[in-house]
């Protein structure tokens, strides 16, 4: 069997990452890199073997890639999804999919009339501690889901979170995606942010929602680039469930390796871990068994939708969903 051959759009932080998972592939190679920085460019097309291309249409345009991984900023995504799909092949996008819920629906339409997967890279949710929170759930095992906890507190200097938009849309996706996975789709939610301490970026660092669920279950979502959490019990990222009959925590400070990897300066393999599995089942279940992901476009498109309700009503108490 012929390896898939895969093109890299955005040479950055996140591209380290899938880099070392796709290399990790055995039905899939990395077959060519593009960016926008051309010093950037020269480098990874040394350090990773894989074929430059000027620019992101040449390398969507190459007959000599079957999938595109759009690892650009979230502003570039639309445009290059379209792109790509035209062009007939696969994508992975980055998330946020997308700046707005009508372009995270016309990259769905395009994918549909193309009859190509167009995958959010939802990673958290790819972790087979995570699908077996979801079976313990489904199961009933847990017995009624009382509350979630979901947290993300990992310091982001300035220049660093210059390159996102505010937690909101930067980490609260993360924790949207998988309050879905889990739980299902909240009835109700508030949201508030503030900021701690950037100087001259005009964003949040910091931000909480509470959701309701179905049922009357609670889900607290908290996200912080303010800060790091050191203690002995750190909540650097955490899902916990409670149900009446037990609960489940899954974490990523179990395992740490002192090495800087991507945007983060210690190594969290149960991190690093999720860009290999998500690309698996990309590769494996999706694209050669035509299975959908596991976080499809709809939930990104809801997503979308829950981050923008909050951030049009910050500080206002529970507003449906
Ligand atoms: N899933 C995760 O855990 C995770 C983690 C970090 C970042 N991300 C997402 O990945 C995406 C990229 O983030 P990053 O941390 O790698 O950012 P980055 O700034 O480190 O890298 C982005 C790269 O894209 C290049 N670029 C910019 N515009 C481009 C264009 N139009 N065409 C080609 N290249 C272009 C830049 O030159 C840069 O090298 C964002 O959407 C971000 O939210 C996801």
């Amino acid at each position: 069997m012929s390896k898939h051959r895969i093109g890299f759009i955005g040479t950055g932080a996140v591209a380290e990452l899938h880099q070392l998972s796709v290399d990790k592939l055995e039905h899939a190679e990395l077959a060519g890199i593009t960016d926008l920085n051309q010093e950037r460019l020269s480098r990874r097309e040394k350090e990773w073997q894989a074929k430059a291309y000027p620019d992101a249409r040449a390398l969507i345009e190459s007959d000599e890639i079957d999938i595109i991984y759009i690892l650009s900023p979230v502003e570039a995504h639309y445009e290059q999804a379209v792109q790509a799909l035209k062009a007939g092949k696969h994508v992975l996008i980055e998330k946020p999919v997308a700046m707005t819920v009508e372009q995270i629906r016309e990259i769905g339409r395009v994918a549909q009339e193309m009859n190509r997967i167009c995958f959010p890279a939802h990673n958290y949710i790819y972790h087979p501690e995570m699908i077996k929170m979801k079976r313990y759930i489904e199961e009933g095992a847990l017995g009624q889901i009382c509350s979630a906890w979901f947290t993300f507190i990992i310091h982001h200097s300035e220049e660093l979170a210059s390159h996102y938009p505010g937690v909101i849309r930067q980490i609260m996706t993360h924790h949207l995606y998988t309050t879905l996975y889990l739980l299902g789709k909240p009835e109700a939610m508030s949201c508030s942010a503030t900021k701690l301490h950037y100087q001259t970026l005009e964003r949040e660092d910091q931000s909480v929602m509470l959701l309701e669920m179905p049922g009357g279950a609670q889900a607290v979502l908290f996200s912080s680039f303010a800060c790091d959490d050191d203690t002995s019990s750190p909540w650097t990222y955490l899902v916990k469930v409670l149900g009446t009959q037990g609960g489940m925590n899954y974490s990523w400070r179990d395992v740490l390796y002192n090495r800087a990897i991507g945007t983060l300066g210690k190594a969290y393999p149960k991190y690093e871990e999720l860009f290999f599995y998500e690309s698996e089942y990309f590769i494996n279940e999706c694209i050669d068994k035509g299975k959908a992901p596991l976080s499809t476009l709809q939930d990104a498109a809801v997503v979308q939708h829950m981050v923008e309700l909050a951030e049009a009503n910050l500080g206002k108490h529970m507003i449906s969903c």
